[in-house]
């Protein structure tokens, strides 16, 4: 059962809700504005908070749903087999069949499994970039700051190496994604969020 979850998870995890949602709301496609990323910091940027904050949840159940069903409808408890179903659901996002393999950065799907998988864990990153948000205003920044602290503390509050493990995978491939924002934090050219 854990294999079919995970090909659920991929599948679920590679329908792009900010291509979606733009096409239900007649708004542009994500990939050819603002950043080109289909996610919710790129949504606001042009489409509104309304737009951004619907890519925001649907990116985040995504990650959310697989991992929940593992843990409640199919009785899964280990963390080891929870957090390969949420990479599973994340990768998806990063690399859609749907889409030619070309997707987000990661960072909704990510909180969506890491609230699934341990609630306080995922409390802990999404309490970490609201806080570098308001202080710094800079989306990217906050994620990658929230990101880099997120195996400690899955570590501090599960003691479970391998999924220790895990949450750094998903760590290291979104700062993988996040290349061009990095460059950008660094010669001063990132934008700040809209609407403060
Ligand atoms: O979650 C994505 C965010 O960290 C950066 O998005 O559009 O500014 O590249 P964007």
């Amino acid at each position: 059962m854990p294999y079919l979850l995970i090909l659920f998870a991929y599948l679920l995890g590679s329908i792009a809700t900010a291509i979606v949602t733009c096409k239900l709301m007649g708004l542009p496609d994500p990939r050819t504005q603002g950043s080109n990323n289909p996610g919710a910091t790129n949504v606001l940027r042009f489409g509104g908070k309304k737009a951004a904050a619907i890519t925001l949840l649907g990116d985040g159940l995504k990650g959310v749903i697989p991992v929940v069903l593992a843990r409640f409808v199919f009785g899964i408890e280990d963390y080891t087999w929870l957090i390969l179903i949420g990479i599973a659901a994340f990768l998806g996002h990063l690399y859609p069949v749907f889409y030619g393999f070309k997707g987000g950065k990661g960072v909704a799907t990510a909180i969506g499994v890491f609230l699934g998988v341990n609630l306080w864990g995922g409390l802990a990153f999404v309490a970490t970039w609201l806080v570098m948000a308001k202080g710094f205003k800079i989306s990217s920044l906050a994620a990658l700051i929230a990101t880099a602290l997120s195996p400690l503390y899955f570590w501090m509050i599960t003691g479970h190496a391998q999924l220790t493990l895990g949450v750094g995978v998903i760590a290291v491939l979104i700062f993988w994604r996040h290349r061009s924002n990095i460059q950008k934090l660094l010669d001063g050219s990132e934008d700040k969020i809209k609407g403060d």
